[in-house]
């Protein structure tokens, strides 16, 4: 029998999922966590779907060993590749993931949608086939960012090379009336700022965090896997890249807040 007290994981290729953890941390305050990065591995979004599903299966291997009772990808990236496999090889468990937050731009009436992520979450037919299940309600464009998840995993001090890598990406979009922004790369919203500066001011953000923690409490309160007393939160780091500097970064970004712009 699972143990209700035994924490939830969480899992990224590196500091993005850490900006989950931050919402589902505050949405379920009796539950513990574990979050791995596996920045040793990062980025995800370049590599074949295929070493993305062996990657997050060896992350879900330890955390299983430090005995979670339920998982959560909090990458899109790792989500649209491998989350099919992981089920598969782990039904014992459950295990739920976050997708770019189209349904959410599109159910708020947006019209003119663009969806940043990386190359592989933009190339998965779970992304094509939400893509063109919205296409009748908005215009929607895909938009792949090559480069920027890894730039931020190297924190403000890649600053100047976000700054350039974010201008050349965004200069074509500059006369369109984008009225809404998906983040579809949980690294993105450490940039927050400098992505909205490049949008008139009314345009709205979605990362869809608030949807995975909703989503999380009704799996574990279906599977009747809820803790039930308040406590003390616990909230644990595990990164493959297994460093006291690593660890030291995850541990300020959760507790500091994740713009790296403002750091
Ligand atoms: N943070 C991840 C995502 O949400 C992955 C970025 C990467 O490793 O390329 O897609």
């Amino acid at each position: 029998m699972t143990n209700l007290q035994a924490p939830i994981g969480v899992f990224d290729s590196g500091v993005g999922g850490i900006s989950t953890l931050r919402t589902l941390a505050q949405a379920l305050p009796k539950e513990n966590f574990i979050f791995y990065g596996d920045s040793k591995n990062a980025p995800y979004g370049e590599k074949a779907a295929n070493t993305v599903i062996a990657l997050s299966q060896q992350v879900v291997d330890e955390l299983r060993k430090q005995q979670v009772k339920a998982i959560v990808i909090a990458c899109n990236t790792a989500t649209s590749a491998a989350k099919p496999a992981l089920i598969a090889a782990n039904p014992d468990i459950p295990l739920l993931g976050i997708e770019p937050a189209l349904k959410e731009a599109v159910d708020a009436g947006k019209k003119h949608i663009l969806v940043m992520a990386t190359p592989l979450t933009l190339s998965q037919p779970k992304y094509l086939a939400q893509r063109d299940r919205f296409s009748q309600q908005a215009l929607i464009q895909s938009l792949p960012c090559p480069g920027l998840a890894d730039l931020i995993e190297g924190g403000a001090a890649q600053l100047p090379a976000i700054e350039r890598l974010l201008a050349s990406l965004l200069r074509p979009l500059s006369d369109q009336p984008i009225d809404a922004v998906v983040l579809g790369c949980t690294h993105y919203p450490f940039i927050t700022e400098l992505i909205r500066q490049k949008f008139a001011p009314s345009t709205a953000f979605y990362t869809g965090y608030e949807g995975v923690a909703n989503n999380l409490k009704a799996t574990l309160a279906q599977a009747q896997l809820l803790r039930p007393e308040s406590h003390q939160q616990q909230v644990r780091f595990m990164s493959s890249r297994n460093t006291v500097s690593e660890l030291k970064l995850y541990q300020q970004l959760f507790d500091h807040g994740i713009e790296i712009a403002h750091g």
